[in-house]
């Protein structure tokens, strides 16, 4: 199922509770495609980034390639025959897009203010960066662009998210910012129309509104910049053709309720749900322990597809080894080939 939907979407999110494997997961999963030879773009949105210690390097909010397959060209075969699969990673840096964005509105902010005001707006915008909204809408509107960017310079763009309430709210988000904008994208319609009417009955052509009608422009096109990337990541991820996501879990019993809450949650959001994941399952005939374990597991994977509701349900064994690294990474690839679906 999972290795499915890496072939057939563009846009693949793992989501779950927080420890789970979605890192894990993604990772591999992004391996295998790779391997494949496409090219895939990983993006990391949880705030508590662990991409790079798996990748064993330093990432960043700048793209960095982690795997790089063989170029069919140097090998001697025929140019293009075969085409050398790459993985690039991201780990979305919100404090740098809401510097850059808390930097475009004081300049804005300035040119609208009389100069003994200057400094409320410096006290008020450094309130704003302070608020947690101002990141994860910065997060938010770094994942629009790396999404819409990933899709043309990407085959495949797989999206590492943060533990479950946070994915949710920025699933539903893009709707709340569209809205948003929108509204003071009206609101300015109105205060452009209004100026235009002062100016009109202005009979002086006093070159001050020339200039504020320069700003309203600008003003108009950052929103309307801003809300058109929303409204586009919006459409991609309602999409099911195009964008699946998969909720990574344990077979334990807090993690089935709240997977089956977070799968519910998603529907709402006209997000589909590919299917499930869990990971991490004890293996068969391995003591009486992990017997004991196992049984516990499988009554908890049945009480899943209880609440799946026709949802595929997929298992990845637990593997013995520390999982850093293409080599460990590529053993869970592996299983995802030989993963059995419920
Ligand atoms: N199938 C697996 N077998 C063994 N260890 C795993 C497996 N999947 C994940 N892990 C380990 O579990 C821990 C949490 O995984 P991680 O991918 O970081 O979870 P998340 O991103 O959901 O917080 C890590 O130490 C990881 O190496
Ligand atoms: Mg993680």
């Amino acid at each position: 199922m999972l290795l499915d939907l890496a072939r057939s979407r563009r846009v693949l999110f793992l989501g779950g509770k927080g420890g789970v494997g979605k890192t894990s997961v993604a990772s591999a999963v992004a391996l295998r495609r790779a391997r494949e030879g496409a090219r895939v773009l990983l993006i990391s949105t949880d705030p508590a980034h662990n991409l790079g210690h798996l990748w064993e390097q330093q990432l960043g909010d700048a793209a960095t390639t982690v795997w790089a397959g063989e170029d069919a060209g140097d090998v001697g075969g025929p140019t293009g025959s075969a085409r050398a699969g790459r993985l690039d990673a991201v780990e979305i840096d919100p404090d740098a897009t809401a510097a850059a964005h808390l930097d475009e509105v004081g300049e804005t902010l300035r040119t609208m203010m009389p100069e003994h005001l200057h400094s409320e707006v410096d006290k008020h915008l450094d309130l704003a960066a302070r608020s947690p909204g101002t990141h994860e809408s910065a997060m938010l509107e770094r994942l629009a662009v790396l999404l819409d960017e990933g899709q043309t310079s990407h085959d495949l763009v797989v999206v590492d998210t943060a533990p479950s309430g946070h994915t949710v709210r920025l699933m539903a988000l893009p709707e709340i910012m569209t809205a948003w904008t929108e509204g003071l994208l009206d609101r300015r319609t109105r205060a452009e129309r209004f100026g235009a009417a002062v100016r009109a009955l202005d009979a002086d052509d006093d070159p001050e509104s020339v200039s504020s009608e320069g700003r309203d422009r600008r003003i108009r096109r950052a929103i309307t910049r801003r809300r058109d990337r929303f409204a586009a990541m919006r459409a991609v991820i309602t999409e099911a053709t195009r964008c699946s996501f998969v909720i990574v879990l344990t077979a334990e019993r807090l993690p089935v309720l709240e997977s089956a809450a977070l799968r519910d949650q998603l529907d709402e959001a006209g997000v589909a749900v590919g299917g499930f994941v869990a990971n991490r399952l004890a293996p068969a005939e391995a003591g009486e322990f992990l017997a004991g374990r196992r049984a516990q597991e499988q009554a908890q994977l049945a009480e899943l597809e209880r609440r799946a509701d026709g949802a595929a349900v997929e298992t990845l064994p637990l593997l013995a080894g520390d999982l850093v690294g293409v080599a460990a990474l590529d053993a869970l690839g592996e299983a995802m080939e030989r993963a059995e679906t419920r």
